[in-house]
C-alpha cells in the first residue's frame, strides 16, 4: 500500500464533493483551517477508542444521535441544550434498564456535510446545484444560495467549536449530574406515557442516590455521579475540511482528525479504492462505516483490511442501515463473515436511513413502527448469530418537531406540516426518542437475561394511513421534497 499522508486522498477518485468556482479561495480557507486549534483533542479521541473497545467486547453500549444535518439558522444554546438533555434521558434509560454503561456520542459539533442522491435539483424549468449541507451551500432555491462557498467551512468550524464548548460545559459542569435526572425531561414530553415511565425511573434513581449518599458516595467524591463523557461525531464527507483539521499528536506522532472524536464513512462513499477510505485509513480516530444492502461480505472484509489492519477493538463501528424489510435478508451473512474471520467490530443499528419514505403529501418521513421494527430485528438477528448488538444510531432532536410519523405523541401524515424543520432527513422528536430508548432498554435486558427476542414480531399498524410501503415509496437521502 502507498504511504499515507493527510492529502494522499487527492490522488484517488472522489464522490459527493461540491464544485467550487474560486479555487484560490478554497486554498486560502484551507490554510486558515490548518492554523486554527483542533475542535477536539487526541487524548479524548483515545478515551473514546478505549470505551468503544469495551463495547466491541460486550461490556458497554453505544448511543449515537443528533441532527441529520446541523444548520447555521437553527444554531442556538437552547437547541443544543435540549438535544443534549434528550440524549442524557436516553442514556439513563439504557443504563438503568440494561445495567450497562452507555457511551454517548452526538451527531453534532460538525455534522454539516450531506451526501445527495442527485447533483442537481430541478423545480419547474429551473435547475440548480443540489443543497449539500450548510458547510457547502444554502438550502434556499436560488442561484446565489446554491453556489458552493468555501468560506462556509470557516463558519462551520466556528459553530462546531462553540457547540462543543457548550456541550462540554453541560457534560462536566452540572447539567449531566444524575441529581438533574428530572431536569432532563422537556416540557412538551411531560404529557406522554413515556414521560410517566421516565418520571418513575427518575424516582428510582433518586432513591438509589439517596441510598448511596447514606453510604458516603456523592457527586462530590464520585465523578461518575456528577459528570459524564460526551463525544462528537460526523460523516467525514468534505475532505478538504477534514484534511485541514488533521493534526499530528506531538507525543506519539500519530495523526488525528481534529474535527470530531469519531468520524464515519457514508453509504455512498465507502469504495475501497476511493478517496474517503484513503483519508480515513491514516487517522487514528474511531471510524464508523455505514453498511447497507449493497455492502457485501467480501467488500466489508476488504474495507476492514484497509482501515483496521491490526484488528484493534474500538477502531471500527459497523453501522447497519438496511431497512426493516431487508435487514433479515442481508445482515446474517455479514455477521457470519465477520465472525468467521474473527474481526473486532462494534455493531450498531441505524434504523433511520433504510426506512425513509415519501408520504402522499410529498413530505419525506419515517414511520416509527418501521424504525422500531428494524431495531428489534437487528437485536434478534445478533442474538440468533451469537453476536453482540452493541449500539444504536439515531437522527433525533430535542425540538418538538413533527417529522417522523407515529410514536406516543402520534404524529400523523397530516401533522407533518406543523413543525417540519429538518434541513435534510426527518428526525425523531424528544418523545419518539424516549419511546425508542425504553424499547431498546427492554430488549437489552431481555438479551442479558437470556430471553429470546422474537424475530417475526409484526409491525404494529400505525394509525396514520401510512401502514405499508405501497402508500409511499422508499426514497434515498437527498431527494427533494
Ligand atoms: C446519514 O447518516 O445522514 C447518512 C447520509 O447516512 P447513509 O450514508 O447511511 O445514507
Ligand atoms: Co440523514
Amino acid at each position: 500500500m502507498q504511504k499515507w499522508k493527510p492529502d494522499s486522498w487527492r490522488e484517488k477518485k472522489i464522490l459527493q464533493q461540491p464544485e467550487y468556482r474560486d479555487l484560490g479561495k478554497v486554498k486560502q480557507v484551507e490554510s486558515e483551517l490548518r492554523r486554527v486549534p483542533p475542535v477536539v483533542f487526541s487524548r479524548e479521541v483515545g478515551a473514546l477508542y478505549q470505551q468503544l473497545a469495551d463495547v466491541s467486547e460486550g461490556r458497554a453500549f453505544l448511543l449515537q444521535g443528533g441532527d441529520c444535518a446541523e444548520s447555521f439558522a437553527e444554531f442556538s444554546a437552547d437547541n443544543i441544550r435540549d438535544t443534549f438533555k434528550v440524549l442524557m434521558q436516553m442514556a439513563v434509560v439504557l443504563t438503568f434498564g440494561a445495567s450497562c454503561p452507555v457511551v454517548k456520542v452526538g451527531r453534532l459539533a460538525g455534522q454539516f456535510a450531506k451526501p445527495r442522491s442527485q447533483g442537481t435539483e430541478r423545480r419547474e424549468d429551473i435547475t440548480l446545484p443540489t443543497y449539500r449541507g450548510d458547510i457547502i451551500n444554502s438550502n434556499e432555491f436560488t442561484e446565489v444560495a446554491r453556489e458552493p462557498d468555501p468560506e462556509r467551512m470557516l463558519a462551520a468550524y466556528h459553530q462546531s467549536v462553540s457547540t462543543l464548548n457548550l456541550v462540554r460545559a453541560f457534560a462536566q459542569g452540572g447539567l449531566a449530574s444524575l441529581e438533574q435526572v428530572h431536569e432532563w425531561n422537556l416540557d412538551f414530553v411531560r404529557v406522554t406515557p413515556q414521560s410517566e415511565k421516565y418520571v418513575h425511573l427518575a424516582e428510582c434513581i433518586d432513591e438509589s442516590l439517596a441510598f448511596m449518599k447514606a453510604c458516603g458516595i456523592t457527586d462530590e467524591n464520585t465523578v461518575a455521579i456528577g459528570e459524564t463523557n460526551f463525544y462528537t461525531s460526523h460523516e467525514a464527507l468534505l475532505l478538504p475540511y477534514e484534511e485541514a483539521l488533521t493534526r499530528r499528536d506531538s507525543l506519539m506522532g500519530d495523526w488525528y482528525d481534529g474535527s470530531a472524536h469519531m468520524l464515519w464513512i457514508g453509504d455512498r462513499t465507502r469504495q475501497p479504492d476511493g478517496a474517503h477510505v484513503e483519508f480515513m485509513r491514516g487517522i487514528n480516530n474511531p471510524i464508523g462505516i455505514k453498511a447497507g444492502t449493497t455492502t457485501n461480505s467480501d467488500e466489508c472484509l476488504h474495507l476492514l483490511d484497509i482501515l483496521n489492519p491490526d484488528n484493534r477493538p474500538g477502531r471500527i463501528n459497523l453501522i447497519v442501515r438496511m431497512g426493516s424489510d431487508e435487514i433479515e435478508k442481508y445482515l446474517p451473512a455479514l455477521i457470519r463473515s465477520i465472525q468467521r474471520e474473527g474481526r473486532n467490530v462494534v455493531w450498531s443499528s441505524d434504523p433511520m436511513h433504510g426506512n425513509t419514505i415519501k408520504a402522499a403529501n410529498g413530505y419525506k418521513t419515517r414511520e416509527i413502527a418501521r424504525v422500531l421494527q428494524e431495531v428489534r430485528r437487528f437485536f434478534a438477528i445478533h442474538r440468533a448469530e451469537g453476536s453482540y448488538a452493541g449500539g444504536v444510531h439515531f437522527e433525533m432532536t430535542g425540538q418538538n418537531v413533527t417529522e417522523c410519523v407515529g410514536g406516543s405523541h402520534c404524529v400523523t401524515v397530516e401533522n407533518l406540516a406543523d413543525r417540519y424543520h429538518t434541513h435534510c432527513d426527518p428526525r425523531l422528536n424528544a418523545s419518539q426518542s424516549l419511546d425508542m430508548a425504553f424499547l431498546i432498554a427492554e430488549t437489552l435486558k431481555d438479551c442479558r437475561n437470556d430471553h429470546c427476542v422474537r424475530i417475526d414480531e409484526p409491525v404494529t399498524k400505525t394509525v396514520v394511513g401510512l401502514d405499508s410501503h405501497s402508500d409511499a415509496e422508499l426514497v434515498p437521502e437527498g431527494d427533494g421534497l
